[in-house]
């Protein structure tokens, strides 16, 4: 069976872009794929300076996971922090990773360029970091959405360093990223992210989504016109979600006229809060019961560290760490 390792950061609020973009295929993919996904937290140290925060925002996401279908028995669910040997081959792959390489990736040079974020060193080591996540459990594939691909590109890299150095070990992931779904627009037509203000939230209460909706942007074409649904936000959100039937009997109304955009967005609310039902009453259940979130952390810590530990036997070998000398 192949393996399949991503991870994500903890940033609140998951939007429909993080659901088609990345968690959907990661639920997906644990049905084919033996199956890694972890909470990159260390990643997170870059951005997030409160203990709170990261406490509540970690949670969070575990939340959402497991709410969206991330089932613990199929999918080795764990948190970053808890299996020291990411650090542990971070440093060890630094050392073989040029500095130039680390200068071109786009993140570091489009966050100096924005001035948004502090250029500390983590945030400079950051695919370095990215490479000892992925390449301590030996995937076949990585999912993750475009704006990674290039991260994914440098763990080859990173890996085919080591490789060359200190001899086989390491095998070359792949980037996998579905291409349908491969940047979702927000309410603005731009790409959504939270970043622009243009998201809807899949677990948002009632009231803010329907607030994320109904903001939507189109033109003012008057109801009673009809209305092109190529070029209309809420009919390309609705698609994410409808039957081809579906779609087809929404095009009609748009191209008869006499239907108006607050129309179409009530459907696409109504589809939106069906799609997510389960998933949304399954969330609260598990945020009433911590003791079940702390054991699910701590086996996919054991699962995880079963792992890491094997690989770091190799590598440290390898590198000429050794635990005895005879
Ligand atoms: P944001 O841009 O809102 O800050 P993140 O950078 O935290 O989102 O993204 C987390 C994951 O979701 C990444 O794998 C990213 O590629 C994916 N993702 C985010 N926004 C989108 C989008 N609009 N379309 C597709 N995937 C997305
Ligand atoms: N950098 C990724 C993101 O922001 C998260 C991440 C950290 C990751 N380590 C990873 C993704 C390893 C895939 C594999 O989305």
């Amino acid at each position: 069976m192949k393996r399949v390792l991503s991870g994500v950061q903890p940033s609140g609020n998951p939007h429909l872009g993080n659901y088609f973009g990345a968690m959907k295929n990661h639920v997906e993919m644990q049905k084919e794929y033996e199956s890694f996904i972890f909470i990159a937290d260390y990643h997170a140290l870059t951005t997030v300076r409160d203990p709170e925060t990261m406490k509540q925002l970690t949670l969070d996401l575990v939340l959402d996971y497991l709410a969206l279908g991330i089932d613990p028995d199929k999918t080795v669910f764990f948190k970053q922090s808890d299996v020291f040997e990411h650090t542990q081959l971070n440093w060890i792959l630094s050392c073989v990773t040029p500095h130039g390489l680390l200068e071109r990736a786009h993140a570091w040079k489009d966050q100096l360029a924005k001035g948004k974020k502090e250029p500390t060193m983590g945030l400079f080591n950051y695919p370095v970091l990215m490479a000892a996540d992925i390449l301590l459990y030996d995937p076949d594939v990585v999912p993750v959405g475009k704006d990674q691909k290039q991260h994914v590109e440098m763990t080859r890299d990173i890996a085919t360093k080591f490789n060359l150095a200190f001899g086989e070990t390491f095998k070359l992931p792949d980037p996998y990223i579905p291409e349908e779904v491969a940047v979702i627009k927000g309410t603005d037509g731009q790409k959504m992210s939270k970043s622009y203000g243009n998201v809807i939230e899949m677990f948002a209460d009632d009231k803010v989504l329907k607030k994320q909706v109904m903001g939507i942007q189109t033109d003012s074409t008057p109801v009673e016109d009809p209305k092109d649904p190529e070029k209309c936000n809420v009919f390309y959100l609705y698609t994410l979600f409808a039957s081809d039937d579906e779609k087809a009997d929404l095009e009609a109304k748009y191209k008869a006229g006499g239907f108006g955009y607050g129309d179409a967005k009530k459907l696409l609310l109504e589809k939106i809060l069906i799609y997510f039902a389960d998933a949304r009453k399954k969330r609260i259940e598990l945020a009433g019961n911590l003791d079940y979130i702390n054991k699910v952390l701590e086996d996919g810590k054991k699962k995880a560290r079963a792992e890491s530990e094997k690989m770091m036997a190799k590598v440290t070998e390898k590198v000429g760490f050794v635990k005895k000398f005879i």
